[in-house]
């Protein structure tokens, strides 16, 4: 399959990476049926906060963030924040759709274009647990990442005694690559982390594509 780095480039493109346009030009992303990820923008934001503000219990344990969500105008700030990594091409802020409801958030939270690596990660409310959507979700953008954006290497960090995030990369085969020591302060603690990556030659082989 020719990724979206083996076409035709516009005057702007370089060969490592991609414009913004044929970034948004993937989106929305249609998984299944009933579940697609589109770009998260301002004019989503009182539905984000409606979905934070009410999984602050939640959230909270793994995602501190949440403590600054007081109001839209912050989820505004946030989609704002976003939107300028989003122009500089090393952030992408996605929301998942299940149906016509917003069921959490997943990002391509670091593109490392130099080195061909990019980080997911991701959030759901807690309604929409247990149906597989992030698996499938994670499964797309990895998919997307090796075959049209020319990634090399995805991974998710997942805090070590989060199993219901650390099923997430296992479900999907990534590989378990090291545990790091306090690596990630949640409010008063320090958690450990676990990162896992996929390689484009494994998810090819994986998928057979090779
Ligand atoms: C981490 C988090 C996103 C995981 O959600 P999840 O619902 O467990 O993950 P998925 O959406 O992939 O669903 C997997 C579940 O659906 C089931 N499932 C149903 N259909 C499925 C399908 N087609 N494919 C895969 N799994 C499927 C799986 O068996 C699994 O069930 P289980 O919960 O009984 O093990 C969620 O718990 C969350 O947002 N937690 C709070 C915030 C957080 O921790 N974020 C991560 C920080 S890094």
């Amino acid at each position: 399959m020719l990724s979206k780095l083996d076409r035709p480039r516009k005057d702007n493109e370089t060969s490592q990476t991609p414009s913004q346009e044929t970034i948004d030009d993937l989106f929305p992303l249609k998984i299944e049926r009933d579940l697609q990820l589109k770009l998260l923008e301002r004019k989503h934001a009182p539905e984000l906060f409606k979905l934070v503000d009410s999984n602050r219990t939640h959230l909270r344990r793994w995602l501190p963030f949440v403590d600054d969500y007081r109001s839209v105008s912050a989820a505004n700030q946030f989609i704002r924040r976003n939107r300028e990594s989003h122009a500089g091409k090393t952030r992408v802020l996605m929301g998942i759709w299940s149906g016509e409801s917003l069921a959490g958030v997943i990002t391509y939270d670091y593109i490392d274009w130099s080195n061909r690596a990019v980080l997911i990660g991701f959030w759901l409310g807690k309604s929409f647990e247990g149906r597989g959507i992030v698996t499938r979700a994670c499964s797309a953008l990895t998919d997307l990442a090796i075959n049209e954006l020319g990634i090399n290497r995805v991974e998710i960090f997942c805090a070590y005694e989060n199993t219901r995030c650390r099923s997430v990369p296992e479900r999907l085969e990534f590989k378990q690559e090291g545990v790091s020591r306090q690596r990630e302060r949640i409010r008063e603690h320090f958690v450990d982390t676990v990162s896992y990556s996929m390689l484009a030659s494994d998810w090819k082989n994986r998928t057979g594509e090779a």
